[in-house]
C-alpha cells in the first residue's frame, strides 16, 4: 500500500516507517523536524512540513495517490501539555482533524492512529484493559482521546476506516542500533538513564513515596520494535477487512523507576547516580496494560518484554549517537 507516515523522522515514526517498507509498502515521510531528525529519515522519501497544512498534504494524498495514513505527528509530553494546553489541542487535535479533512476530500479511508495509555488517566482497575474508564489528567491524554472519539464517528459516519494503537511506554533502540530516542530536552526515563550511565548529571527520580513497592512509579515499558510491529499488523488489517479497532499496546509488566535504573546498571556495568526529586505533575502513579485485545484482533504479542534486552538496546545506541542525531 502506498502510506503516508506522518512524524516519520520521529522515535516511533522512523522505526515504523523501516518496517512497513520492509513488509513491502511505499512510505512517504511528512514531518516538520520540530522534534524529528532528518537524520532518522535518511533512505527515505520525506517532505518537511506541518501535517496539518490543507493545501500540502491535500496535494501529497493526490499526487502520491496515498491509500492509508500512520499518523504519528503529535506533541507527546505530559508535563509540557499541563503547561501549555493549547500547543495541544492544536498540534494534536486541530492538525489531526485538518489532515482528517484531506484524508475524506481525496478519498483516503484508512487510519492507523499513535494513542497512548495517557487515554485513561489515574487507572482504577490493573491491568489496563481497553473498557477501562477514560478520564485523561492532561491535556495530552485529553487530545489523544477526542482524537479517537473523533475517528469512531467518522468511521460510524461510514467515513473512516482506524486502528487506534494506545502506547504505553515506548523504550528502546531499532535492533540494528541506528534509530533510537533522541529528544531535546530529554524528560523520558530510558534515555535519562543511560546519560547518566555515561557520565552525565546524576538521573533524577521523580517521586519516591508513590504507593508502590519500592515507592517509585511504575510502567509499562514496550520495545520500539513491537510498536512497530503492531503498525504493520494494523495496516494488514484495514486492507483485508476495514474497521474500526482500538487497542492496547504494552509488555503486561510493570517495572518501577528503580528497577529500571538497577536494570541499566546490570546492562552498562557502570555507576549510575541518582537524585530523589519531588513528584512530576500530571504523572499517574502506575500504568500497566493488558494487550489481550491486540492479541486477539491483531494477533500481536510483544517479543522484547525483558527489562534488561530493552534497555540493551537503547544502550547500544546511546553508545553508537553519543550526541544523538548530528542534524
Ligand atoms: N522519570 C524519572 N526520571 C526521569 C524521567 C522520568 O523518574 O528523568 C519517571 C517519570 O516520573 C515516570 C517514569 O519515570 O514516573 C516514566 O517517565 P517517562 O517520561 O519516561 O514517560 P511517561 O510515563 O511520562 O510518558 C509516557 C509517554 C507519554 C504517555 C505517557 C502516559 O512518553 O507519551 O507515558 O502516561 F503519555
Amino acid at each position: 500500500m502506498k502510506l503516508l507516515v506522518t512524524g516519520g523522522a520521529g522515535y516511533i515514526g522512523a522505526v515504523v516507517a523501516r518496517r512497513l517498507r520492509d513488509e513491502g509498502h511505499a512510505i512517504l515521510l511528512i514531518d516538520d523536524l520540530s522534534t524529528g531528525h532528518r537524520a532518522a529519515a535518511s533512505g527515505f522519501e520525506l517532505v518537511v512540513g506541518d501535517c496539518g497544512d490543507r493545501r500540502l498534504v491535500g496535494a501529497l494524498m493526490k499526487e502520491k495517490r496515498i491509500e492509508g495514513v500512520i499518523h504519528l505527528a503529535a506533541s507527546a509530553l505530559v508535563s509540557e501539555s499541563v503547561a501549555d494546553p493549547a500547543k495541544y489541542y492544536r498540534n494534536n487535535l486541530e492538525r489531526s482533524l485538518a489532515l482528517l479533512g484531506e484524508m475524506r476530500e481525496a478519498g483516503v479511508a484508512r487510519l492507523v492512529l499513535s494513542s497512548t495509555a495517557a487515554v485513561y488517566g489515574e487507572p482504577v482497575a490493573l491491568p489496563i484493559q481497553e473498557d477501562h474508564p477514560t478520564q485523561p489528567t492532561n491535556p495530552y491524554g485529553e487530545t489523544k482521546l477526542a482524537l479517537e472519539r473523533a475517528l469512531r464517528w467518522m468511521h460510524a459516519a461510514r467515513g473512516m476506516d482506524f486502528v487506534a494503537l494506545r502506547y504505553f511506554n515506548a523504550a528502546g533502540a531499532s535492533a540494528d542500533g541506528a534509530l533510537g530516542e533522541v529528544h531535546d530536552p530529554e524528560t523520558h526515563l530510558v534515555p535519562n538513564v543511560l546519560k547518566a550511565a555515561a557520565g552525565g548529571s546524576p538521573v533524577p527520580i521523580y517521586g519516591t513515596d508513590y504507593a508502590t513497592p519500592d515507592g517509585t512509579a511504575v510502567r509499562d515499558y514496550i520495545h520500539v520494535e513491537d510498536i512497530a510491529e503492531a503498525h504493520v499488523l494494523a495496516v494488514e488489517r484495514l486492507s483485508r477487512r476495514g474497521g474500526a479497532l482500538t487497542v492496547n499496546l504494552g509488555n503486561g509488566a510493570g517495572f518501577s523507576v528503580l528497577q529500571v535504573i538497577e536494570a541499566a546498571r546490570r546492562v552498562t556495568g557502570r555507576d549510575l547516580p541518582t537524585r530523589p526529586m519531588p513528584r512530576r505533575p500530571g504523572d499517574p502513579e502506575t500504568l500497566v496494560a493488558s494487550s489481550a485485545l491486540a492479541g486477539r484482533e491483531l494477533g500481536w504479542a510483544p517479543r522484547t518484554t525483558d527489562l534488561d534486552a530493552i534497555i540493551e538496546t537503547a544502550w547500544r545506541f546511546a553508545r553508537t549517537h553519543p550526541r544523538g542525531f548530528e542534524d
